[in-house]
């Protein structure tokens, strides 16, 4: 049953800095919503508000399968991941990195190989499988972020400015990765700051003005 998100009135305020006021939005087609909005404006503690890493303040995040309203518990957590950049690269090969999700699941030793082996085909890292995941460079980290999320397929995907100072041709190789993954029905919410490649990833766009969540 496919996942949906809804919050509603989400108000954020840390430490009385008054970050998000009244966000409400339905993200129930699938595909990519693309979310801009300056620095500082909240699209980060969001997108943390989201993938229920951080608790709003006020208003609430309703998760759905079907009509189905969903608890706030492990299960539900393990459809979703949110990447930043260059967190959770751990000191072990390219190839332990992106099978760490199905290990801890508790997959078998040839679905590990088959899957591990399928995403670092797609993340453009084969031929890297067995160097150290942190001497790669930048753009090959933020490609590894990605994979090590994609490998246990999750239905929900947060990506929080997946080519920033990245160049342009990393930049290019993560959007196809997006581009690619819009077709198998994820939901995925992507914060940049590059107006044209929302352009080209959105199926909507979506900014943050005035504390509010607005479409662009
Ligand atoms: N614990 C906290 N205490 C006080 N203010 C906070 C706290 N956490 C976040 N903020 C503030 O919330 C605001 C929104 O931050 P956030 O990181 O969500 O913005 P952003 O849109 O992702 O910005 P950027 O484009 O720079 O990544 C900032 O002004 C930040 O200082
Ligand atoms: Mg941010």
């Amino acid at each position: 049953m496919k996942l949906k998100l809804e919050i509603s009135h989400i108000m954020r305020s840390p430490h009385g800095n008054l970050v998000l006021e009244d966000c409400s939005y339905s993200f129930d087609r699938g595909g990519a919503y693309l979310l801009m909005g300056p620095n500082g404006s909240g699209k980060s503690t969001l997108l943390r508000i989201c993938a229920l890493l951080e608790k709003q303040d006020r208003g609430e995040v309703t998760y759905y399968a079907g009509e189905q309203r969903l608890q706030h518990d492990i299960s539900l957590k393990r459809r979703m991941t949110l990447v930043l950049p260059q967190v959770g690269i751990f000191n072990a090969t390219v190839f332990d990195n992106v099978s760490y999700g199905l290990k801890i699941r508790g997959a078998g030793r040839q679905e590990i190989e088959r899957k591990t082996l399928e995403l670092l085909e797609f993340a453009g890292l084969a031929a890297k499988k067995n160097q150290r995941a942190l001497s790669l460079s930048s753009g090959e980290k933020q490609r590894l972020g990605i994979a090590r999320a994609l490998v246990v397929a999750p239905e929900m995907l947060f990506l929080d400015e997946p080519t920033a100072s990245i160049d342009e041709a990393n930049t290019r190789l993560i959007e196809e990765m997006i581009l690619g993954k819009k077709k198998s029905g994820m939901t995925m919410i992507i914060t940049t700051h590059d107006r044209l490649q929302a352009e080209r990833l959105a199926d909507q766009m979506l900014l943050i003005r005035d504390k509010k969540l607005v479409e662009g």
